[in-house]
């Protein structure tokens, strides 16, 4: 008989500090059986993790974004400045897929910063998704109400261009980081990028489609949620909720109904949906996004995509090898053997959580590494009490065969979820941003809530749980290409000291140091770790505003947080990401006046794009509110947080 979770709970939040009570004989001991190097952050050597030397904020809401004192946050890019030459000035009451596609897009998440010199650097941003009842005041009539018949395929095409990634060149100019309109710059939407397909399912056909008979070439990618990059300098971007791009519904008896379902792409029910109803409106206007009519489009979404960052005109990679599910991000690790190691999480309520290996080294040579992402082992974790394994999804093995409608890694990597339900994966909390530290053999693990999990489990152990947790796995030796990984917990997110809340602080932390929802996270230069997040709707549980908080992870502070930034009401807290002298740190605000500004007293009704909840961060009367990237320094130039 298993022992309660509270027990396991218990055991996996204290064995870090009891360690660290004992002192170094304790810590060694510990230390040496796990391998850490005990760069930076190893308490074995007894040194602990540098302070954050940050005067924290304070917790809240109100429409302005916040960060601590000395510093500034200078607006860098927001929704609608140009990124291609020649685009014309954001016209929120005319805007058109063809003044978009050369604009910076909407919901901007992931940031990836690739150098290139010293004073230049490209920008990568994620654009998520988009909110058309936030971005067009023209769908509502003289009434203020939102009129869906003035949707047009002028409205779909800026979506369609409004979504993807943006490429931008910075150059330093002084103190700051400027973006430059250059022909370095380049949009990656889904309105007319090609997009190649490679690993075991590319040509395959289960991915050939009416426009694309060969399965090699999709427009675009969509849902890009968060990413990571390669050490070869190109930009993964993860495809999430692509689910959302899709309507309609199968006959009856259609051999992709129980993948579709698997994905949300169709209902359970059978009853087809319909554009603009809880998706978008895509279909209306190109059969592509109607299951019916083109049941393998939903099959080409749902990849890690790699895009050369250096290359304006390279073609961008749906990397088949890394599985197909709500991918949030792929940051990556050189194990010390060479391989890469990409870490995974599928964000949905009861998904897995998985790893990528690759079979060859990573090359000095940047041509040689062009294709090392199609090769490798793709896997799933399982979570005991007595550590975790990582389960390959290798056809032939196991369950995934031809009797369960595995015929091929193909259908392994098309049904990632599936394959992972009959390995016997754990079932997460909504596994968000997924992070290794750059030395010492451990990985950070956002997994964000999970409002329907009715059955706990060891490394999940809150049913209904509102809050989110931070899961710590320990690579043994610093082998992140290893078959099992101890781990633990570093926090239960949620209102501390709340019986009903269950949250697992350090018994330090400040009123403005606990968070809810983790979701992107970061390393900054010194190894230290930092917690974006997303409550969505939910904020008023924590009756605070989303932000970046530092995060202690070793000595005396582990489980302590230190709220660095917040966003204005409404929004989400995305990036982060750190330049690599540590001096800017690069956050994106995703959604400004859009989540629970009902509850919100300040205002107390829906907020629309006649008339959202404020219009950060240019506070003009007819300037919608813009998703933008930020980037924070210090006022005296110095490195942030030392
Ligand atoms: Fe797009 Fe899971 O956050
Ligand atoms: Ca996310
Ligand atoms: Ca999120």
């Amino acid at each position: 008989m298993s022992r309660p979770f509270e027990t396991i709970v218990d055991a996996r939040l204290s064995r870090r500090s009891i360690l660290t009570g004992l002192g170094g004989v304790g810590a060694t001991v510990m230390l040496s059986s796990c391998g850490y190097s005990g760069a930076g952050l190893g308490s074995g050597t007894g040194a602990a993790a540098p302070a954050f030397a940050f005067t924290p904020i304070s917790h809240g809401i109100d429409q302005n974004h916040h960060v601590a004192p000395g510093y500034t946050a200078d607006i860098l890019l927001r929704w609608g400045d140009p990124v291609i030459p020649g685009a014309p000035a954001f016209d929120p009451m005319n805007q058109t897929g063809e003044a978009q596609s050369k604009q910076f897009g909407y919901n901007c998440d992931f940031v990836g910063l690739i150098p290139v010199s010293r004073d230049r650097m490209m920008l990568g941003v994620n654009h998520e998704y988009v909110l058309p009842e936030l971005m067009f005041p023209d769908l509502y009539g003289a009434d203020g109400k939102l009129d869906r018949s003035r949707y047009t395929q002028r409205h779909s095409e800026v979506e369609r261009a409004a979504v993807g990634i943006s490429m931008t060149e910075l150059r330093r100019e002084g103190a700051r980081w400027v973006p430059v309109v250059g022909r370095m710059n380049r949009k990656v939407d889904m309105l007319t990028t090609r997009v190649g397909v490679s690993g075991p399912a590319a040509g395959h056909a289960r991915m050939r489609t009416v426009a694309d008979p060969a399965g090699r070439t999709v427009i675009g990618t969509y849902g890009n949620c968060a990413g990571g990059l390669t050490p070869w300098g190109t930009y993964l971007t993860a495809e999430e909720n692509f689910d959302f791009a899709f309507s309609g519904g199968l006959p009856a008896g259609h051999a992709e109904t129980v993948n579709h379902r698997r994905f949300g792409v169709v209902r359970d029910d059978g009853k087809p949906t319909q554009p603009g109803q809880g998706k978008l409106s895509w279909a209306m206007f190109d059969p592509r996004f109607d299951v019916g009519k083109d049941p393998n489009e939903a099959n080409r979404f749902g990849w890690i995509v790699e895009i050369d960052a250096l290359d304006p005109n390279a073609l961008p990679k749906k990397r088949t090898a890394l599985g197909r599910m709500a991918h949030e991000g792929a940051e990556t690790i050189v194990n010390r053997d060479g391989r890469l190691v990409v870490y995974m999480g599928d964000d949905a309520r009861g998904e897995y959580l998985y790893r990528f290996v690759s079979r060859d080294r990573v090359s000095d040579d940047r041509a040689a590494n062009a294709d090392l992402l199609d090769h490798g082992v793709l896997s799933v974790a399982i979570f005991d009490e007595a550590g975790m394994r990582w389960v390959p999804l290798l056809h032939g093995t196991g369950p995934l065969i031809a009797d369960n409608g595995f015929h091929s890694q193909a259908d392994v990597v098309i049904e990632a979820r599936r394959a992972g339900d009959l390995l016997g994966a754990t079932p997460m909390d909504r596994p968000e941003d997924v992070e290794a530290h750059p030395t010492n053999g451990r990985v950070y693990v956002m997994l964000t809530n999970n409002s329907d999990r009715t059955q706990a489990n060891v490394a999940n152990p809150r049913i209904a749980n509102r809050d989110g947790q931070i899961v710590e796995l320990i690579a043994p030796g610093g082998d992140h290409a290893a078959d099992r990984f101890d781990w633990e917990i570093l926090v239960l997110c949620g209102r501390p000291n709340d019986p009903k809340v269950g949250a697992r602080w350090n018994a330090n932390v400040s009123t403005s140091g606990w968070f809810s929802c983790p979701d992107n996270c970061a390393f900054d230069p010194a190894g230290r770790l930092w917690i974006a997040t997303d409550q969505g709707s939910n904020w008023p549980n924590s009756g605070t505003a989303d932000g970046l908080w530092a995060m202690e992870t070793d000595g005396q502070g582990r489980g302590t947080g230190h709220m660095f930034f917040r966003v204005p009401a409404g929004a989400e807290m995305c990036g982060p990401r750190f330049t690599r002298d540590g001096r800017h740190l690069f956050l994106a605000v995703q959604h400004p006046a859009a989540d629970g500004m009902a509850e919100w007293p300040e205002f107390g009704r829906r907020s629309t794009a006649v008339d959202p909840a404020h219009r950060w961060p240019d506070f003009q009367p007819n300037m919608p509110p813009r998703p933008s990237v930020v980037v924070v320094r210090r006022d005296d130039g110095g490195v942030i947080a030392v």
